[in-house]
């Protein structure tokens, strides 16, 4: 009996530890673009530039986007592609400029921002983010499609935490699979 319920209590404990992660696949999450509070500027190279940050990321609908900078010198502008490509910041589809802009990513596709400030879109300070849609991407460990496609050189796909979230998930299917 003793032994029965020892069982039956770490079957909840496991089951409860599956749904956790669960959740925490599909929670929203805010990414602080670039990584650190002053990302927002001319890259100093090709590895230091936002897209390759951003190919390294997923970025999925619901999840936000936020930078910090200073705006009385700079500014997040939101362009239509032909825009980001040509750095022509003279219709941005729109201006943030308060310093720390938050941007909820709301549809599945790519987002394209650049610097308003003058000349600094032209030195790479720019930004494409594909956001997808699909919530269990997550668990496929699929690779994200990559700005590189559409600007800069192209990069491998790493290996990333999704996979390894994947497999945990899979390994707990198995445990529960042997406890029943
Ligand atoms: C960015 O700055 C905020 C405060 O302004 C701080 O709380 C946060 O830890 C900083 N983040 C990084 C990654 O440096
Ligand atoms: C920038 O975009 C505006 C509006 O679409 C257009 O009128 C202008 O010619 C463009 N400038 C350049 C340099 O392409």
């Amino acid at each position: 009996m003793a032994v029965y319920s020892r069982n039956v209590f770490s079957l909840s404990i496991i089951v409860v530890l599956f749904f956790l992660i669960m959740l925490s696949f599909t929670e929203a999450r805010e990414h602080l673009v670039g990584g650190k509070n002053d990302s927002w500027k001319i890259p100093s190279s090709e590895s230091d530039s936002l897209n390759h940050w951003a190919e390294k990321r997923r970025f999925l609908v619901g999840d936000s986007l936020v930078w910090k900078y200073d705006g009385k010198t700079d500014s997040v502008l939101e362009v239509s592609k032909r825009d980001y490509v040509t750095c022509n910041t003279t219709s941005p589809i729109k201006v943030h400029n308060d310093g720390n802009t938050k941007i909820v990513l709301k549809h599945s596709g790519a987002y394209y921002f650049i610097s308003g400030a003058k000349g600094h879109c032209e030195q790479g300070q720019k930004l494409i983010v594909v956001t997808l849609s699909d919530k269990n991407m997550r668990f496929m460990g699929a690779p994200a499609p990559s700005p590189a496609e559409i600007d800069g050189p192209a990069v491998a796909p790493t290996s990333n935490a999704a996979t390894l979230k994947a497999s945990l998930v899979v390994a707990f299917g198995v445990l529960i699979g042997f406890w029943l």
